[in-house]
């Protein structure tokens, strides 16, 4: 059939009939919200190239906390910024670590609020390199047992699951193995399977204090060229015991999301991150676009890629606009 018999418009006469033919949605279910955990009392310190995102003392944090879960977002994802930085980043593996304190306080005050953790180094060695750093270069196979053992502090902290955000080959495997040998297998990894070295993270290095201070990440995170090696680190992670993937960046990568959603069943994340933030929040600023209709575009269009979870630093925003 075609025009004139042919009339798509037809279905999108009102929103009551565009409202039944809809098919995607986005529901405050779907939303992780990432926070940033620092050392000391009573700080709360604005983060210049994301506003409404601050570094936010253990305190404050647990404050913020209980007005997230307030709101029906289910989880939070938690970065932290250590008081001392070293080589070995011992402070992501210390039990009074900073992040450590913010999952018990936390749980303390918001028990059903799900604290998810970050499982990197970048943010606690003074290179600010993902990993074990020897002759210049990240070694994988010391840097996985950093992270097994950071994973596993983390979990006896009290976190309900743990995201390896590192990019090291065999890493899922190890942190596995690490939790299940302590009693932990009942929590969940979600790996960030295609995580590219992407430009978009710009403001999160500013947030989380974790700007290599040398050279790149392009060793250990994916080529943005890259798609048909998305499937196969997503393929490895599973393998490894992975229980969600994840897609980073979101918004220029969707192509990515979608292929992982068809290619396996397990659910699918997408972090939609610093930098895509941080643009809509600058053009709205000049009065370039309406950020509220962006924002809610931008995860509604993640979704129909194909994601089931969206990491954004929109969470609270879209949860009060989802339900009001
Ligand atoms: C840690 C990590 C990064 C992000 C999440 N985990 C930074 C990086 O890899 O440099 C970026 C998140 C964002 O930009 O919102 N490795």
């Amino acid at each position: 059939m075609y025009f004139p018999e042919a009339r798509p418009r037809r279905l999108r006469k009102n929103e009551t009939l565009r409202r039944m033919v809809r098919e995607t949605s986005l529901s405050v279910d779907d939303l992780i919200l990432p926070l940033f955990v620092t050392f000391g009392k009573n700080k709360k310190k604005e983060i210049s190239s994301m506003p409404g995102h601050y570094q936010l003392s253990v305190d404050n944090l647990a404050r913020e906390a209980k007005e997230i879960y307030d709101l029906g977002i289910p989880a939070v994802i938690l970065f932290g910024i250590p008081e001392h930085k070293d080589e070995l980043g011992t402070e992501a593996y210390n039990a009074k670590g900073i992040v450590q304190q913010a999952i018990r306080e936390i749980k303390n005050r918001v028990p059903d609020l799900l604290v998810i953790t970050d499982v990197c180094l970048c943010e606690f060695t003074s290179h600010g390199h993902c990993g074990f750093v020897e002759k210049g270069e990240v070694d994988n196979d010391q840097t996985i047992d950093l992270l097994a053992r950071e994973a596993l502090s983390h979990a006896k902290a009290g976190a309900d699951m743990v995201a390896p955000s590192d990019m090291m080959d065999g890493r899922v495997g190890a942190i596995r193995e690490a939790l299940d040998e302590e009693g932990f297998d009942q929590i969940p990894i979600m790996s960030y399977a295609a995580k590219y070295a992407s430009a978009f993270y710009g403001p999160f290095r500013e947030a989380a204090e974790s700007t290599p201070q040398f050279g790149d990440r392009r060793s250990y995170q994916m080529d943005p060229a890259n798609c048909d090696e998305a499937i196969r680190e997503a393929q490895l992670d599973i393998e490894e015991g992975a229980d969600i993937i994840m897609v980073k960046p979101a918004l220029p990568y969707l192509d990515v999301i979608r292929r992982i959603r068809e290619e396996f069943d397990h659910p699918v994340a997408a972090y939609n991150v610093s930098g895509e933030y941080a643009m809509t929040k600058a053009a709205e600023k000049m009065g370039w676009i309406d950020g509220e209709k962006v924002m809610m575009e931008t995860l509604l269009c993640i979704k129909r890629a194909g994601a089931d979870i969206i990491l954004t630093y929109f969470a609270k925003e879209a949860a009060r606009v989802l339900t009001k």
